[in-house]
C-alpha cells in the first residue's frame, strides 16, 4: 500500500507527524511524503520537519504564496505528474488550507481515494477560505476522520454517508502531548526574559483581523486596551506580550503604515515565527493567549491556559464548550475584560476532550489497513 501524506503550511506538520510515523511501523504500508510547498520560509517550515522527525520530503512541488486560485491551481497542475509517476493507493490530507483541497481534488479525479484527517469542522462562516477548503474536502474524502462530535453532525447534515466518518480524536493533540515532556520550560521562558503567568502570548494572522488598516488598526487598539490595563493592575510592569508575528501580519503591519502603532507598546515585543517547541513552553506557562488560529484553540484547551480567540465564530467548539477557550471578536471591552480575568484570577483545570489522549493517529492507520 502506497500512501502519500500531503503537507504545506505549519499547522500541517505536527497533525502529520505522529500518522507518518505510525505508518512506517507497518512494513506493509509504504509512505511518501509530498510538501507542496505552500509555506516555505524556515520559521514556518524547515524547523518544523526536523523537529517532528518528518525528514525531507519525497517531493517538494514549490509552489510558494500567491492567490487563493493560483496557489490551488499550482499545486493541482504541479501534484498531478506526482501521482501518474507514484500510483499511490491512498492521498492523506489533512486541516483546511488551500494545498488541502487541491491535493485531495487532483486525486479524486484521477481515482485515487483521499483520506481527510479533521474532517467536518465547520465554522458557518462562509468568507472564511478555509471554511470552503473544508466543505469541498469533505465532500470528496473517501475516509473522513473527526475530531470532536459538532464534526459529525456537520457531515450527517451535509449529507455525508455516515460510514466514511470515523471519530479519532485529535493527530496535533497527538504531538502535544508527545512534546510536552521534553519541554525545558524554565529555560525558554529565561530565554524569552517572561516571568510564569505573567505574560500574554499572542498569534494574529487571519485576513479577516489583518488584511485591511480598519482592521489591524482595530486589532492593535484591542491588543493596547488589554496591554494598558494588564499594566494597570496588580501584575504591573512585569506583564509582557510576547508576539511572533506571522509574515502576511508583518506586511501589513507595514503596508498600512502601523508598525509605529505597535511598537509604542511597552512590553510588546514583536518576535519572528517561532520554533514548535518554544512555543509550546511559552504557551504552557503564559497567563493568556490570544490568538485568532484554530490549533492554538485546541492546544491550550489540553493545557488548560486561557485562550481569548479574536473572531466571531470558532469551528471547533468543544474548546468553548469543554475548554478554555472564549470568542472575543475584536472587541476590546471583552478582551480586556476576560483578559484580566485570566491574568489575574484561578487557572481553569484543563480539560481533555474525549479521545484527544496520544493515539489519534493509531486508529486512524488501524481504520485504513486494519490491525
Ligand atoms: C495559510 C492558510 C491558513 C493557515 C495559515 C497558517 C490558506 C487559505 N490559508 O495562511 O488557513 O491558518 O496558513 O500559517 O491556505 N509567507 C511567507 N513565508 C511563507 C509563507 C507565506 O513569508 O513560508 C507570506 C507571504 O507574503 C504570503 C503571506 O505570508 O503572501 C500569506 O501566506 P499564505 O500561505 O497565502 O497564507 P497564510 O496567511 O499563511
Amino acid at each position: 500500500m502506497k500512501i502519500i501524506n500531503v503537507v504545506a503550511a505549519r499547522p500541517n506538520f505536527m497533525k502529520v507527524a505522529p500518522i507518518a510515523a505510525e505508518m512506517k511501523k507497518h512494513p506493509e504500508i509504504e509512505p511518501r511524503l509530498v510538501h507542496t510547498g505552500q509555506h516555505y520560509s524556515a520559521g514556518l517550515s524547515g524547523d518544523f520537519l526536523d523537529r517532528l522527525g518528518l525528514g525531507e520530503p519525497d517531493v517538494n512541488l514549490e509552489v510558494g504564496s500567491g492567490s487563493h486560485a493560483v496557489q490551488t491551481a499550482e499545486v493541482m497542475k504541479r501534484f498531478e505528474p506526482v501521482l501518474g509517476a507514484e500510483q499511490p493507493d491512498l492521498v492523506l490530507v489533512v486541516g483546511d488550507v488551500n494545498s488541502t483541497l487541491a491535493a485531495a481534488l487532483t486525486a479524486v479525479k484521477l481515482h485515487v481515494p483521499v483520506a481527510h484527517v479533521e474532517a467536518g469542522l465547520r465554522s458557518f462562516d462562509r468568507a472564511m477560505p478555509e471554511e470552503i477548503n473544508r466543505i469541498l474536502t469533505d465532500q470528496i474524502s473517501t475516509y473522513l476522520f473527526t475530531t470532536e462530535p459538532s464534526a459529525e453532525r456537520n457531515l450527517a447534515a451535509e449529507g455525508i454517508d455516515p460510514e466514511r466518518v470515523h471519530f479519532v480524536g485529535n493527530t496535533m493533540i497527538d504531538t502535544l502531548l508527545a512534546q510536552r515532556d521534553g519541554l525545558d520550560v524554565p529555560g525558554t521562558l529565561a530565554r524569552y526574559g517572561v516571568e510564569r503567568g505573567a505574560y500574554a502570548l499572542l498569534t494574529l494572522h487571519r485576513p479577516s483581523n489583518v488584511d485591511t488598516p480598519e482592521s489591524l488598526g482595530e486589532t492593535l487598539a484591542a491588543l493596547r486596551a488589554l496591554h494598558d490595563a494588564a499594566r494597570a493592575s496588580s501584575l504591573g510592569a512585569a506583564f509582557r506580550m510576547l508576539f511572533p508575528i506571522h509574515p502576511r501580519t508583518k506586511n501589513n503591519l507595514r503596508a498600512f503604515d502601523l508598525e509605529s502603532a505597535a511598537a509604542g507598546m511597552v512590553g510588546l515585543e514583536l518576535l519572528p515565527p517561532i520554533p514548535y517547541p518554544d512555543f509550546l513552553a511559552l504557551m504552557s506557562a503564559a497567563g493568556l493567549v490570544v490568538t485568532d488560529s484554530g490549533g492554538i484553540q485546541e492546544e491550550t484547551t489540553v493545557l488548560g491556559v486561557p485562550c481569548l480567540t479574536m473572531r466571531e465564530n470558532t469551528e471547533r467548539p468543544i474548546t468553548i464548550d469543554e475548554g478554555t477557550n472564549t470568542l472575543v471578536g475584536r472587541d476590546a471591552d471583552l478582551l480586556v475584560w476576560h483578559g484580566l480575568d485570566a491574568l489575574t484570577g484561578d487557572r481553569p483545570t484543563p480539560a481533555r476532550p474525549h479521545l484527544w489522549d496520544g493515539h489519534a493517529a493509531e486508529r486512524i492507520v488501524r481504520v485504513l489497513f486494519g490491525g
